[in-house]
Order: C-alpha cells, then sequence, then structure tokens
C-alpha cells in the first residue's frame, strides 16, 4: 500500500513488538485507540483498539477474513483459515463435541490429577528453595498435556510434541510484518511445524487401522475425513496446538500473578468460589492474551468506520486493546472482579470464534481452585518477564509463600 492511498486517515507509526512495550503496553494501545477508530500504522498495516470495530470486522468473514498470515500460519486448509462457512463448519463439527459441555467435563478427572501431581512439585520445590516459577512448573506445560492427551498421543512423545508446540507459538515473536524467508522465529516455528506434520501423519495412520476415542480417530473416520486428504487431516489437527497451548498458558499465567497482586480479591475468592468464574474472564478481559489479531481484506469496496480499505490490505485487530476500551467497560484498566458481566472478545467472534473455550475454562478454573487451596498466601517473588506480543504472557512468575 502506498502512503497516498492513506493519506485522509489517522496514522501512527507503532513498533507494537519494541520490547519497551511489553510489560505495560496499555498507555500505547490507548494512544491507538485515541487515534481513531481505525489507525494505519506506518509499519504497514491497518490497525483498529475498538472492541465494536473488531466485532464488525469479525462479522464480515468474507470481505474481511484469514488470508494472510493466518492462512501462512495455520495452512490453508486447517478450518480456523477457512472463511466458506460449509466447508468450515463440517471440519469444525468434527470435534464440536469433544470441546462442548459434555467433552470438557469428561475431561476434568485426568486435568485435576495432572494440576495436582504439578502441585505437589510445586509445593516440593518451596519447601526446598523458598521459591518455585509457576511457568515451566504449571501454566506452560499443562494445556499440551491436555490436548495432547486428548489427541491420545502416548505419554512418553508428549514432552517432545509439547516442545513443537512452543516453537510453533513463537512464529511471529519477531513481529509485523514478517520477513518470512529471514525472520528467525518464523524459520523455527517452520522447523517445528514440519516436525508435528511428520509425527501427526503417522498417528493419522495408525489411527485408521486402531481407531479409538481420541481427536485424530474422529478426524480419519468423520464423513469429511474421508474426503480430504491427509495433509489437509494433519494442519487441522496441528492448528489445535497451535491455538490452544500458548494461548491457554498465558491466561493461566495472567491469573496466577493476578491473585498474587491483588490479596483482597484472592482472599474474597478463597472464600467464596461461587466469585471465581467471573473473576476469571476479568483476567482475561484485563490482561488480554490474543493481542494481535490479523485480517486480510478480499473483496473491493470494503469500508471499515469510514475508511476504504483495498483488496489485500492487512488489518490489526487489537483485541486486548478491546478488552480495555472505555467505550463498552467502565473503569477499563481496573481490575474488578465483580464487575457486570459483559461478553469480551478474548475468544474471538463470529465465525471463528474459539472451538477450545470451555475447555481452556475449565483448565483455569482447575488451576486457580488447586492455587487457592494450596497456596492461599503468595506473592511474586522477581520481576515479571514478558513473551511475544501476538500473544503476550509471563515467561516467568518465580512466587513464594508470605508466612504467618
Ligand atoms: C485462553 C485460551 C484461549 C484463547 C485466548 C483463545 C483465543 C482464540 C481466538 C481469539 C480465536 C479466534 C481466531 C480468529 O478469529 O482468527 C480462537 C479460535 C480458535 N481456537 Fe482458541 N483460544 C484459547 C484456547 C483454545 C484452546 C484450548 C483450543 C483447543 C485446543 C483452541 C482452539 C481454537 C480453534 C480451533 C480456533 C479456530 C476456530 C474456528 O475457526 O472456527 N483455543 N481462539
Amino acid at each position: 500500500m502506498t502512503r497516498s492511498a492513506v493519506a485522509d486517515a489517522p496514522s501512527l507509526d507503532i513498533d507494537l513488538y519494541a520490547p519497551e512495550i511489553l510489560p505495560d503496553p496499555w498507555p500505547v494501545l490507548a494512544r491507538i485507540r485515541d487515534a481513531g477508530p481505525i489507525v494505519w500504522n506506518e509499519q504497514g498495516y491497518w490497525m483498529t483498539a475498538h472492541d465494536r470495530v473488531c466485532r464488525q470486522i469479525m462479522n464480515q468473514p468474507d470481505a474481511i477474513g484469514q488470508e494472510g498470515l493466518i492462512a501462512s500460519l495455520f495452512g490453508e486448509e486447517a478450518f480456523i483459515s477457512i472463511d466458506e462457512r460449509a466447508m468450515h463448519n463440517a471440519l469444525r463439527n468434527v470435534w464440536v463435541s469433544a470441546f462442548g459441555k459434555d467433552g470438557v467435563e469428561a475431561l476434568v478427572p485426568f486435568v485435576r490429577n495432572v494440576v495436582g501431581a504439578m502441585m505437589d512439585a510445586v509445593e516440593e520445590e518451596l519447601r526446598d528453595t523458598g521459591q518455585v516459577d509457576l511457568v515451566p512448573a504449571l501454566s506452560r506445560p499443562l494445556p499440551a498435556h491436555v490436548i495432547a492427551h486428548m489427541m491420545g498421543v502416548s505419554e512418553a512423545m508428549t514432552p517432545t510434541v509439547i516442545a513443537w508446540a512452543d516453537r510453533m507459538a513463537d512464529a511471529t515473536a519477531g513481529g509485523l510484518p514478517i520477513d518470512y524467508d529471514n525472520c528467525p522465529y518464523w524459520l523455527a516455528s517452520e522447523q517445528a511445524k514440519q516436525d508435528l506434520a511428520a509425527f501427526l501423519i503417522e498417528q493419522i495412520r495408525y489411527r485408521r487401522g486402531n481407531p479409538g476415542d481420541d481427536l485424530v480417530s474422529r478426524m480419519v473416520h468423520s464423513p469429511v475425513g474421508s474426503r480430504i486428504s491427509e495433509q489437509a487431516m494433519m494442519v487441522n489437527l496441528r492448528q489445535l496446538l497451535f491455538a490452544g497451548n500458548e494461548t491457554t498458558s498465558n491466561w493461566l499465567g495472567h491469573i496466577v500473578v493476578a491473585l498474587a497482586d491483588h490479596p483482597r480479591e484472592r482472599r474474597a475468592l478463597r472464600g467464596d468460589r461461587s466469585l471465581l468464574p467471573a473473576a476469571l474472564e476479568e483476567v482475561l478481559r484485563w490482561q488480554g492474551v490474543t493481542q494481535v489479531l490479523p485480517r486480510g481484506v478480499k473483496q473491493q469496496g470494503v469500508a471499515v468506520a469510514g475508511q476504504d480499505l483495498p483488496v489485500g490490505a492487512e488489518v490489526v485487530l487489537l483485541l486486548g486493546a478491546a478488552g480495555r476500551d472505555p467505550e463498552r467497560y467502565e473503569r477499563p484498566d481496573a481490575f474488578d472482579i465483580r464487575r457486570e458481566p459483559k461478553p469480551h472478545l478474548a475468544f474471538g467472534f463470529g465465525l471463528h470464534s474459539c472451538l477450545g473455550a470451555a475447555l481452556a475454562r475449565m483448565e483455569a478454573l482447575e488451576v486457580a481452585s488447586a492455587i487457592l487451596d494450596r497456596l492461599p498466601e503468595y506473592r511474586v517473588a522477581r520481576p515479571l518477564a514478558f513473551g511475544n506480543f501476538s500473544l503476550r504472557g509471563p515467561t516467568s512468575v518465580w512466587i513464594e509463600r508470605i508466612e504467618g
């Protein structure tokens, strides 16, 4: 896009991936929101920090859809990349029941068991050394463990699959727009994607003759599975590791920090667990995980908030910023576990809204409950570190007990 094409639009030059923005991106995001409903970033893309504009864009996938970065990240045949409803829904429906209420409830004993074992190790380390980093001990490995279990991955292979999923999630850590041929994060993630592809193809072949109740078998033996290639089945499986791993880990990390930093709320939640589900949603609104959701303009004549957008234009929806939009939320920067509940955009909206939201919510509830039970009084013991802005979350959370 040329500068003249955007001459009348509000414009800013902001590197959202600059390391100094990461610990506290909220002032910069507020500046973008204040600049207008849709703003040209001199870095080469459009962006919006407004809840209502994000919704408007997510509501028209035929005009502004998954072309561009999403399709490159996940693969064109993954349903997260497909805007055509019939094919999208046929693929998504294969797993709707596994990720629905009953499917998720059936997983609770497994998740409780894994969280329990992780918390045993956390308590042991706290006894031995006085401090523990809850990211590698709990929040980082749990979601990949759960999805690997759902896919029927053996315990022996699970750590390898988790490592691939972690590397894959770093794809956008080098910033936007991506220099696909030279960005080291993108290249490392491509290697991890290939490793996972080879592994998942083996699983697909094995499950043809050995069906089970796992996600691989459900795809292989579904009506749509018999019509698509192994490669297409593979990318649809792989997207689950991509979409559900780092996102959920980061939410869990933010929960651990929010509970530590807000002792009054922590004590209220300990005393009344019925407040917990809304409090966890509040963490997600207040510390959104998916900060950057990319879209590409596919049709001619598209206008958003009065701005004409040409075919091929990239648009970044700043979903974390939308969670703090004062047009939608009163006192948006305050963490308030008793605020009036209002649906947020952290799990997306419309055709591509998150398939794994109920699963992530169950994992968050299990983790938060275990922490309230077993670490009634604790604090963050060292400065926090944060990773990639696209999927923002703490990369380490060292904690210690508060005695007495
Ligand atoms: C806190 C945790 C999570 C967050 C914040 C999150 C966020 C999102 C968002 C924003 C979208 C919309 C993507 C778009 O419109 O382009 C999405 C879609 C999706 N998510 Fe999640 N997600 C989470 C957990 C999970 C989990 C645990 C899974 C599965 C294991 C998962 C699987 C998916 C899939 C498959 C889609 C694509 C849905 C479609 O295209 O129909 N997510 N998620």
